[in-house]
């Protein structure tokens, strides 16, 4: 009965708080509690601003990759470039801080897998100058930070995690990059040791860049087959692009990548196969056959030879196709050809596709039948393009 009587615990708190408030004159307790919300709303605002990423896009530096991201990379976005090794991670990187420094931003790579001197010999295997990157090589971080894990109590795992993320961030602070290359986040993981500590320092690495506005390209390999994307990575990041190299049978290795997430955006779905050469990436967005309609005039196209064509109605209608089938020596090829040279008699242009038949043969073949193709070729009424079958 005792203790019902006397006020709850809260009550005599709030009555001496009230008591020591009520000392406070009213006018100067309104300016300090506008200041204290206008603080609190400044936080707030704060922290909207660190999740929000504006439509601002950043362009990319590949040929072809803005065109499926459908115009760059969102400016302060976090994207994951996830690959095959050797599928040009590290290429494609250097070349989004190229076009950065291109364009005065302030960037930033930060190597963990591949020292400095590795860098370079990529950079210079494409032309390039890197000196103006500044380059952050973590690759030798266990002899960076050998004495502190010796001397401390806790494993030496954690004491690097927390080492190079500190690192990390005063790093971005100190250069507040524009543009920042992240390669790569395998050997962030195996530091982490365990997936909650890895998505913790992910999360406050993406919170530290955020505040720079930073636009990040956060790189890994794909060693596990079973998990398209970590899961962990996947819910911070805004896109994931997914490089492949292929090894067919015959031939070189096919490069081809998909955007497997893009927040906001409409992309381009698919497949895109990209090459790598000296100068860089370059991307072919997949052709889609309705954005490249042409209008071309209607009519028919003549062979030259008056039988043939009437066959045909006066000649073969602009705008289809036509399939030559027949058994070997039937004259295919000089059929096709025939067709390609009288066009050009008549000033219109043909682009020739050939697999088998090599361009000595094609000249000696047309001249047989009465045409000069080689002048043909010269004045570029005819375009002879050799495919190799074993490369596609
Ligand atoms: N000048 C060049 N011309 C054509 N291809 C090149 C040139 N320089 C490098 N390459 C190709 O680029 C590929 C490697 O690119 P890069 O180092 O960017 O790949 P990566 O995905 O970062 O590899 P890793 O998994 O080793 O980190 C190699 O397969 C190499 O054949
Ligand atoms: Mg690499």
């Amino acid at each position: 009965m005792k203790r019902q009587m006397q006020p709850p615990r809260k009550a005599r708190i709030g009555s001496r708080s009230s008591q020591s408030r009520s000392k406070v004159r009213p006018k100067k307790r309104k300016a300090e509690s506008d200041g204290a919300n206008k603080k609190m709303g400044q936080e707030i605002w704060h922290r909207k601003g660190l999740e929000m990423v504006g439509d601002e896009r950043c362009l990319s530096g590949v040929d072809g990759l803005d065109n499926i991201l459908a115009g760059g990379f969102l400016r302060g976005g976090f994207y994951l470039i996830q690959g095959d090794p050797g599928s040009g991670k590290t290429t494609l990187g250097l070349q989004f801080l190229l076009e950065g420094l291109r364009g005065g931003e302030k960037v930033f790579y930060i190597t963990l897998s591949e020292t400095k001197q590795e860098l370079l010999q990529v950079a210079r295997s494409h032309g390039w100058s890197i000196d103006k990157i500044p380059v952050l090589d973590l690759s030798a971080v266990e002899n960076l930070l050998r004495p502190e894990a010796q001397t401390t109590v806790f494993h030496p795992s954690e004491v690097e995690l927390t080492k190079v993320s500190q690192l990390l961030r005063d790093e971005v602070r100190k250069t507040q990059p524009a543009r920042v290359a992240f390669d790569s986040l395998s050997e962030f993981r195996l530091m982490a040791e365990t997936p909650l500590r890895y998505r913790r320092q992910l999360l406050a690495l993406k919170q530290q860049f955020a505040k720079f506005k930073s636009t990040v390209l956060l790189i890994d390999d794909k060693m596990d087959t079973r998990e398209a994307v970590d899961p962990h990575v996947l819910s911070l990041t805004h896109g994931v692009i997914d490089m492949e190299q292929l090894s067919p049978d015959y031939g070189a290795s096919r490069r081809r990548m998909r955007i497997l997430k893009l927040r906001a955006v409409k992309f381009r779905e698919g497949f895109h196969d990209y090459v790598i050469t000296t100068g860089g990436l370059s991307v072919f967005p997949r052709t889609i056959a309705t954005e490249h309609r042409a209008q071309f005039r209607p009519g028919s196209v003549s062979s030259g030879i008056k039988e043939l064509d009437a066959l045909f109605g006066g000649g073969l209608d602009r705008g289809t196709t036509t399939l030559i089938l027949g058994q070997a020596g039937t004259g295919k090829s000089s059929l096709a050809l025939q067709y390609a040279l009288h066009m050009a008699d008549q000033g219109e242009h043909s682009l020739i596709f050939t697999f088998d038949e090599t361009r000595i043969v094609m000249l000696s073949r047309a001249k047989g039948l009465g045409f000069n193709l080689e002048k043909a070729i010269d004045d570029g009424m005819i375009t002879v393009q050799q495919v190799d079958p074993a490369e596609l």
